[in-house]
């Protein structure tokens, strides 16, 4: 076990390059599935949950090589398993996708129910609407999902939520379906986008991903193709939080600006600088963030996955701040562990109610979820003295090499031995 020790009250300086979507990669790996020849996929970041899928998509018999940094090709031209069973899919929500991909590909797929992270019911109704939809039976018991069509036709399907993972599959089992399908009330993430503009370099006609409607006409193959992921929005998104959050300037590169307006306008009404150019925005921290109200919303309302780490710097905000969490109802784990730093924050039900505190102290705290523990990194750049941060291998399945990027910008921050941390505790000056 590993922990990241952040000794806070640095302010971060500098620029920092984003790496490629983990929302992207993890469905747009699965789909090279229905491709008939490799495919290239560049801009991959290397985090857990990228080598986790890929691992899985081995032991199916697809090949998943590394070509160079952030570049691998997938050959899925033999004979592959349809049956996916692997403890892994348990550990990452994106391992739903192979069910979309191979439905599309096989007419058939027994898979184990996907796991993730912990911040709700993570149900998949709607997934299995869209399946059953397209003709395919589905049965679930002890765990797994088994679908199994004979022929996938074309359908109007209206999902009852707006879904990121049932939009992307329904895509991925509607490609190579006879006929058109139509998506009403789709999911309009960028990712969304990503997964429509890689289907369609394979040959697939995907007409009106990032709109609510979203039209398939099946195609009969697909074929493979280059591409390459779009910037990870959240990861842009948190490393803008930490130039607020430690009155730095960071100037995030790599980054597509209208991904994140809702970021940007939040920072503006916080007080914040924020300028964008092309392909890169610029945070300048102006100090102690003026109180705002937040509802998380699907794009292009404030990211849920920005929701835990925008916590941490409200909770300094200059009066009272209340952040609605509209898309997981169990989202707020992180709160407890800011309470130990000194925030002052109550939850009622779905709602968080942030009175700002002057400075946040660092503590010993744990990662409960990816983004809860990206909102404690924040939250130990920002406090005064030693934060010990565990279950960094929740970080670690979104982002890549976090501690030496903030450490390139002035962080004092590193990660250690759980033995090795005890120690530093121990020692540290910052220790009273
Ligand atoms: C994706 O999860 C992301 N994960 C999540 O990111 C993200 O928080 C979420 O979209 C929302 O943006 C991946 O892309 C791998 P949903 P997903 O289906 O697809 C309800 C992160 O931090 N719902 O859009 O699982 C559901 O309960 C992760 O990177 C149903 O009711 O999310 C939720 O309230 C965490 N029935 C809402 O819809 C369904 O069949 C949105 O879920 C499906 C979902």
């Amino acid at each position: 076990m590993e922990k990241l020790l952040i000794n806070g009250g640095k302010r971060l300086t500098g620029t920092i390059k984003v790496g490629g979507a983990k929302n992207a990669a993890v469905a747009i790996l699965p789909a090279a599935l229905l491709s008939d020849s490799p495919c290239v996929i560049s801009n991959l970041p290397y985090i857990d949950d990228v080598i986790v899928i890929s691992r899985i998509m081995e032991q199916l018999n697809a090949r998943v090589a590394m070509i160079g940094p952030g570049k691998a090709v997938v050959n899925a031209t033999g004979q592959i398993d349809c049956k996916a069973t692997s403890d892994m899919i348990k550990k990452m929500r994106g391992s739903i996708y192979l069910l979309g991909a191979l439905l599309g590909r096989e007419g058939r797929v027994e898979m184990l129910l996907p796991g993730g992270c912990e911040i709700g019911a993570r149900p998949i109704d709607q997934h299995i609407k869209g399946f059953e939809a397209l003709g395919a039976s589905i049965d679930i018991s002890h765990g797994t999902i088994k679908a199994q069509a004979d022929k996938l036709v074309g359908a109007e399907i209206y999902l009852d939520v707006v879904s990121v993972g049932a939009t992307i599959n329904i895509m991925l089992a509607a490609v190579k379906a006879e006929g058109m399908t139509t998506i009403v009330n789709a999911a309009k993430e960028p990712h969304v986008v990503d997964v429509a503009n890689f289907l369609n370099a394979m040959g697939a006609n995907v007409k009106g991903a990032g709109t609510d409607t979203i039209r398939i006409k099946g195609v009969e193959k697909l074929t493979g193709c280059e591409y390459s992921i779009i910037p990870d929005q959240i990861e842009a998104g948190t490393y803008m939080i930490a130039a607020a959050a430690t009155g730095g300037d960071i100037t995030v590169k790599g980054v597509i600006p209208k991904h994140l307006e809702s970021v940007t306008a939040k920072l503006l009404e916080m007080g914040m600088e924020v300028i964008e150019r092309d392909d890169s925005i610029r945070v300048k921290g102006t100090g102690r963030p003026r109180k705002v109200t937040i509802k998380t919303l699907p794009y292009p309302g404030f990211p849920t996955d920005l929701q835990q780490p925008t916590t941490s710097l409200l909770s300094i905000c200059d009066g009272v701040s209340i952040i609605n969490e509209s898309v997981w109802e169990s989202r707020f784990r992180h709160v407890e562990e800011l309470r130990r730093m000194g925030a002052d924050i109550k939850v009622e039900d779905r709602i968080a109610i942030i009175q700002g505190v002057e400075k946040l102290t660092g503590a010993s705290v744990v990662a409960t979820d990816l983004r809860a523990g990206v909102a404690l990194v924040i939250a130990g750049l920002m406090a005064e003295g030693l934060t010990e941060i565990e279950n960094v291998h929740f970080i670690d399945r979104g982002y890549e090499r976090i501690e030496e990027k903030l450490a390139g910008l002035g962080a004092d921050i590193r990660r250690v031995a759980d033995g090795e941390a005890a120690l530093k505790v121990v020692n540290s000056d910052a220790v009273v």
